[in-house]
């Protein structure tokens, strides 16, 4: 439905108009925020970069679920650190949406009523601190292979964010994989709970690539517009053969007996996550979804008085200046 308004938009445009950008998308060229673009361009532009400063905020919910039952002072202070940076990541992505002329709080207001996506995988709870490893190391390891080529992506600001946040992820990924190898090295109930934590995050790990390349509504439009640099596909392969290794390092065992070195392809053979869990999901209908709502929305609603009063004295400030001209 939306890949067809996108392309119904794109056939209203002025055709040489729309054959000048896709030279200049051609051409490896940045598009910054006032230069002319398709509709349809600007539209996917605030509906990805949107849904991903979402993810960013909605991301920091399930790993401050563990703050104050960090083993130690020094993993508290290393988590602490890390969930600021996602929501730094948040705003510098609201900062690169608002450049296509919606707004923060538009933005905010379609997450709070349920109008815009986040990731599916911050559906999923952590329920012992070996999550903290295993979203580190898998789940920023997947935003990662990600995000790297979005650093290339023909939309200027979301590029630079994507150059700045990717810093930021690396050391997330190399934190969780850290703590994944003192429990998957320690007692055997740290161990199991490294396994277990793997068990859980597998597959929703794989759905964060989105679905299969033949099912992909949008992939093929923003791959011609450079907003995506791959399939779905391509990087979900990537981060298996990725992973599985780091995996058979740790000495735990991914969940999927189909996990196998294809030498011909040059990569693992894997099974698919199931897709139906995966749109049951990004419906609203994860485990911890209806949690996951309520929180931001609690969040919205207590933060007000700081809104209201940051914008009173916005407008003090200039109706003193417009007095004083
Ligand atoms: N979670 C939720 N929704 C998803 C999804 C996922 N993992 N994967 C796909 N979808 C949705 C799409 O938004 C689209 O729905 P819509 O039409 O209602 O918007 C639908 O499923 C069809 O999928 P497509 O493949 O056609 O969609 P896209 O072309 O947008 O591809 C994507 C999906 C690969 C996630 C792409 O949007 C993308 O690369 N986004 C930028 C990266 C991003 O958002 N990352 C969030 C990860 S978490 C994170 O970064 C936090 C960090 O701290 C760990």
């Amino acid at each position: 439905m939306y890949a067809q308004m996108v392309k119904s938009e794109a056939t209203k445009e002025d055709p040489e108009k729309l054959a000048a950008f896709q030279a200049r998308i051609d051409a490896g060229e940045k598009i910054e925020p006032k230069d002319w673009m398709p509709q349809g361009y600007r539209k996917t532009l605030i509906r990805q970069i949107g849904q991903h400063a979402h993810s960013e905020i909605v991301g920091q919910l399930p790993e401050s679920n563990w703050l104050t039952r960090a083993p130690t002072l020094e993993r508290k202070a290393i988590l602490l650190a890390k969930i600021q940076d996602e929501a730094g990541h948040g705003l510098y992505l609201y900062c690169a949406a608002e450049t296509l002329g919606v707004s923060r709080d538009e933005l905010t207001e379609m997450l709070l009523d349920g109008r815009m996506k986040y990731s599916s995988i911050f559906s999923y709870p952590t329920l012992t601190w070996a999550d903290m490893g295993a979203v580190g190391w898998l789940v920023d390891g997947a935003a990662i292979m990600n995000q790297v080529p979005l650093q290339r992506t023909s939309f200027g600001p979301y590029s630079r964010a994507m150059i700045r946040v990717c810093k930021e992820e690396s050391f997330h990924q190399r934190q969780g994989f850290d703590v994944m190898m003192k429990m998957a090295t320690g007692s055997p109930e740290q161990k199991r709970m490294a396994q277990d934590a793997l068990n859980r995050f597998w597959y929703p790990a794989l759905m964060m690539f989105g679905p299969s390349d033949k099912d992909s509504v949008h992939s093929s439009q923003s791959m011609a517009w450079k907003i995506k640099m791959n399939t779905n596909d391509e990087l979900r392969q990537k981060f298996v053969d990725q992973t599985a290794p780091q995996a058979d390092f740790l000495g735990l065992t991914i969940p999927d007996d189909n996990l196998k070195w294809n030498e011909e392809k040059d990569g693992y053979d894997f099974s698919e996550p199931d897709w139906s869990e995966f749109h049951d999901v990004i419906q609203g209908n994860g485990p911890c979804s209806v949690d996951r709502l309520r929180a931001r929305n609690k969040a919205w609603d207590d933060g007000a008085w700081v809104r209201d009063g940051l914008l009173a004295h916005a407008e003090k400030k200039a109706a003193r200046k417009v007095a004083a001209e």
